[in-house]
């Protein structure tokens, strides 16, 4: 068949995508291994199609035996064929989410529509003031179709089902990020009886690079919710076999051939989640994809992680915290051969037109700062700094009032500070504007401190120029869903695409150690049965990332290993220009972290190949 598409939004149309016929066929053949068997005839159950579309979904339920059908749509020009084509179907050319809540079902089933909020918040603020549903369960950053869920669950009969496609990003977003009240509904009503991911199936073509999943959710009874039953969550995984690209439609029919089939296939896995719906949390992240046998390593490797029953997080040795935000990076960031002249060791900055000279104290308030995109695992490419950020250091004059403290600074830094002062109004303005401080327009806005608890419970601010200066530091990039952990003990300033592991409190830390662990092929691991992708603020690193307790390996043999780690740590933070080198070193740390954690390599690599598309080695 082919898919006909409309574009989001065109004409009124509002998320326009049909569903192609492989697809409706196998979502509603699929129902029946959810509908209890006491109930052998179709016939006799209420269904509905929330935004029929073109009706592909009614097409197939109505081959299945499913008769008494109600669907909405609110595009009025596919009234026509609709109606001529299934006579049966009790339509209503109306917006869904103003259907009464009364109106109850037994089966729930369709593609809703899927709109940000953030882009199309007009639509939102409409739907709100209209429709009581989405007053109830509006949230900012939601999509469009979690008012589909809100409301189908309302609909629903106890015991009922509700299946539809969607995007898959709700699954493993948390509080913030618009499924507060999703979550919370889901689980207060219904068990996830299945979960199919399509990560890598491209099925829309309209919407490429979209990521799908297909969920059955089934509501609860009073009996059920008073009991707190519990049910196993159902996972089919698609398996792209080639790994590099996502198979074209040809395979993906074939794919869904084999489901309706129940017919094993090297392109599908199904089994049961690790997570059962008791375990699955309101307000967070639900890592569905996670077989019993990678818990069962992930289990192996935690018992390496204890302090006394508690496992040890990343978060409990340190803060997280994104690199300098300055007030204006072109302002603040000096480029040599532009606003900076460097010659035999001195430095001039140019203000109005002339280059000017400055003091020995000035030279050191200039370091070279870099972006994310030069980090590299144990270190980072020491020439690719984009410039030298000019820094004060907001605490070194604090004891003084405040035009004290401007007075100092100019006559300690006369240079830099006429440097800013050409700029001073717009810096001010931007300050304003962002509700902060404007007699703060020379110093970096935002990471220059910490708040830290030290030993004896107190607060503290921590100024961290000296930890970018000279004390060891261990960075990532803030997009990423790869382990990459670089490291420097020299100078190190970074923007905000950077982010800092800064040591919790004034004790110890084993870095080589540390370090060597970050970059092993065991925290790989630990990303993809965690599902760990750092994305921007959203880092999930910190709570999800178990370290491991070093008195766990207290025999001779593990203390040795242990040293052999630091070794070739050290090694590899001195020595990491040539990448082959580098790969060859790394495979001998990972290998021995597996010997360190009693665990099999083989069983490992083949768990990464089979579940996360890892080609084996
Ligand atoms: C993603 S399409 C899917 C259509 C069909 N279920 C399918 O799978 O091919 C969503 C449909 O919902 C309709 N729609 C959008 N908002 C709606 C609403 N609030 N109530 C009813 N239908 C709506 C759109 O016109 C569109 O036809």
């Amino acid at each position: 068949m082919v898919t006909k598409i409309n574009t989001i939004r065109e004409g009124g149309k509002i998320g326009q995508i049909f569903t192609p016929n492989y697809i409706a066929k196998f979502i509603v053949k699929n129902l029946f291994d959810f509908i209890p068997s006491k109930v052998s005839n179709p016939q006799t159950l209420r269904i509905l199609e929330p935004s029929a579309g073109e009706g592909v979904f009614i097409k197939f339920l109505l081959k299945n035996g499913f008769s008494d059908i109600t669907a909405y749509e609110m595009d009025s020009t596919l009234k026509n064929s609709l109606v001529k084509l299934y006579p049966s179907v009790k339509f209503k050319f109306d917006n869904f989410l103003g259907s009464d809540l009364n109106e109850k079902f037994d089966i729930i089933i369709g593609n809703p529509p899927y709109l940000g909020q953030n882009y199309n918040a007009e639509i939102f603020q409409n739907y709100v003031r209209k429709y009581p549903i989405c007053a109830r369960y509006f949230v900012g950053n939601m999509d469009l179709f979690y008012f589909f869920i809100h409301l189908g669950i309302e609909k629903l009969n106890p015991g009922g089902l509700l299946t539809y496609i969607t995007t898959n990003y709700w699954i493993t977003k948390s509080q913030k990020t618009g499924i507060k009240l999703l979550k919370p509904h889901i689980l207060d009503e219904c068990f996830l009886l299945q979960y199919i991911d399509l990560s890598n199936l491209n099925i829309f073509e309209a919407a490429r690079g979209q990521h799908n999943c297909i969920f059955v959710l089934q509501k609860k009874t009073e009996q059920e919710k008073i009991k707190k039953i519990n049910k196993d969550i159902q996972i089919i995984q698609t398996v792209n076999a080639n790994n590099s690209q996502k198979i074209g439609e040809l395979q993906n029919k074939k794919i869904f051939r084999d489901l309706i089939q129940k017919v094993d296939s090297r392109y599908l896995k199904k089994y049961f989640s690790a997570l059962t719906n008791n375990n699955l949390q309101r307000n967070h992240n639900w890592n569905l994809i996670y077989p019993k046998e990678v818990k069962e390593v992930v289990t192996k490797i935690e018992n390496y992680c204890k302090k006394s029953r508690k496992v040890l997080k990343l978060q409990d040795y340190f803060i997280i915290r994104n690199g300098l935000i300055l007030v204006n990076d072109n302002i603040f960031i000096l480029k040599e051969g532009k606003d900076l002249k460097i010659e035999n060791n001195s430095y001039y900055v140019q203000i109005n037109g002339e280059f000017i000279k400055l003091n020995e104290f000035e030279k050191e308030r200039l370091k070279k700062i870099y972006k994310s995109k030069s980090i590299k695992s144990y270190g980072y490419n020491n020439d690719s700094f984009i410039g030298y950020l000019l820094y004060f250091n907001k605490s070194e004059f604090n004891q003084q009032s405040l035009m004290k403290r401007k007075k100092s600074l100019e006559e300690k830094y006369p240079t830099l500070t006429k440097y800013l002062k050409q700029f001073e109004k717009k810096l001010r303005k931007i300050l304003i504007n962002a509700k902060e401080n404007p007699e703060d327009f020379y110093y970096p806005r935002r990471g220059s401190f910490i708040r830290r608890t030290e030993e004896d419970g107190k607060d503290t601010l921590v100024d961290l120029e000296p930890f970018y200066d000279d004390a060891q530091k261990i960075f990532f990039k803030f997009i990423s869903n790869e382990n990459i952990f670089g490291y420097s003990h020299d100078s190190y300033y970074a923007t905000s695409d950077t982010y800092f592991l800064w040591p919790l409190k004034n004790k110890n830390t084993d870095y080589l150690f540390t370090l060597a662990y970050l970059n092993s092929k065991l925290v790989y691991f630990l990303y993809k049965a965690k599902n760990i992708v750092i994305k921007r603020s959203k880092t999930k690193l910190e709570h999800d990332l178990t370290v491991p307790n070093l008195k766990a390996f207290e025999s001779t043999e593990k203390k040795g290993i242990v040293d052999l780690i630091r070794t070739l740590s050290f090694l590899l933070i001195n020595n990491n220009e040539n990448d082959h080198a580098i790969n060859t070193i790394q495979n001998i740390i990972d290998t021995l972290f597996f010997k360190l954690f009693d665990l099999d390599e083989i069983i490992l690599n083949n768990l990464l190949s089979k579940y996360y598309n890892l080609p084996l080695n």
